[in-house]
């Protein structure tokens, strides 16, 4: 089928601090360039919005440095729980897994909910679902990540979460991050779709609950959709996806709403970003942290926002 209208994608690695690592900037603009580079193209080829979504998602989850899926941070116990969601905007359909252990992609499991009557199941459902669904048993530890941890209990957990990537030099820093990954795409026929996956803050008590499976974390309509990135409880606290989304499903422009909802995180003082994109094929991203490893695809360039550190909430294209 023809296309009918011209894709655009964005995705996201985190916010947070400024990388550490020497070179960590231009491996980060890699890895992201690489996911933008295979999902516009299937976009093109007339891949819907959620496929072109889950394709991005398992991508970053495969990438080591970026805290989802493989190198996911560890929890306070040294153990792994990852959370993903998956909205379809045309459907208006959230679904997705809360602190699951041993999958390789968590976001395949969110996909799988989507037609399911259960759409968002917690940590010993997803367990049962991942045994019913045959999916092998995968340990997304690396050695990065363990070291970090040994590194942090030696200091009793005083950091308040993770490095936004797994660096070489994070677990001597004491610079904390908030490493997320997520994915915003609008398909050629105009239909939009958003997915976020983490390994969560890093260090939390067990049980906690990260916005990446929330509609505070990640939502979308047929007007727009937004995914996440900071610290959980903040983005919650904002309801900040689903305010955004739903500001401009009714009737604000994706600027105005990106500018609005991320001038109010700043006066609470919140630690966050967000990707977003609209139905009109515009392109948003903000932060209140110090940095957003973002990139995008707006129909014939790819752009980043590595180096975006002006004083500006928001950017738009
Ligand atoms: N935004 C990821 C988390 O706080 O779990």
């Amino acid at each position: 089928m023809k296309l009918q209208v011209q894709p655009k994608l964005i995705i996201h690695g985190g916010a947070g601090s400024s990388l550490q690592a020497k070179g960590g900037l231009e491996t980060v603009r890699r890895s992201l360039h690489v996911v933008i580079e295979e999902v516009y193209s299937l976009l093109v080829t007339g891949v819907s919005a959620s496929e072109a979504v889950v394709r991005g998602c398992q991508m970053l989850e495969d990438n080591p440095h970026f805290n989802a899926g493989t190198g996911s941070v560890l929890q306070s116990d040294g153990q792994i729980r990852m959370s993903a969601s998956l909205m379809d905007g045309t459907s208006r359909r959230f679904s997705g897994v809360i602190n699951v252990s041993r999958v390789k992609n968590p976001i395949e499991m969110a996909l799988f909910l989507q037609n399911s009557p259960d759409r968002v199941l917690s940590d010993f459902g997803s367990a049962e679902l991942a045994r019913e669904l045959q999916v092998p048993s995968y340990n997304a530890l690396t050695d990065l990540r363990l070291k970090e941890w040994i590194q942090e209990r030696e200091d009793n957990f005083q950091r308040t979460m993770a490095g936004v990537v797994a660096e070489p030099e994070m677990a001597e820093s004491s610079n904390g991050g908030r490493g997320t990954i997520g994915v915003v795409a609008l398909d050629g026929y105009a239909k939009l779709a958003a997915g976020t996956s983490t390994g969560g803050k890093g260090f939390e008590r067990i049980g906690r609950v990260s916005d990446s499976a929330m509609p505070a974390g990640n939502y979308a309509t047929s007007y727009a959709g937004v995914s996440c990135t900071g610290i959980g409880e903040d983005i919650i606290d904002e309801c900040l996806a689903a305010k955004i989304v739903i500001r401009v499903s009714d009737g604000m422009s994706l600027q105005d709403a990106m500018l609005r909802s991320f001038t109010e995180a700043s006066k609470n003082e919140r630690d966050l970003g967000a990707i977003a994109l609209d139905a009109t094929g515009a392109i948003s991203y903000g932060k209140t942290s110090e940095i957003l490893l973002a990139a995008y695809h707006n129909g014939d360039t790819i752009g980043d926002t590595l180096e975006w550190n002006d004083q500006e909430l928001i950017g738009y294209c």
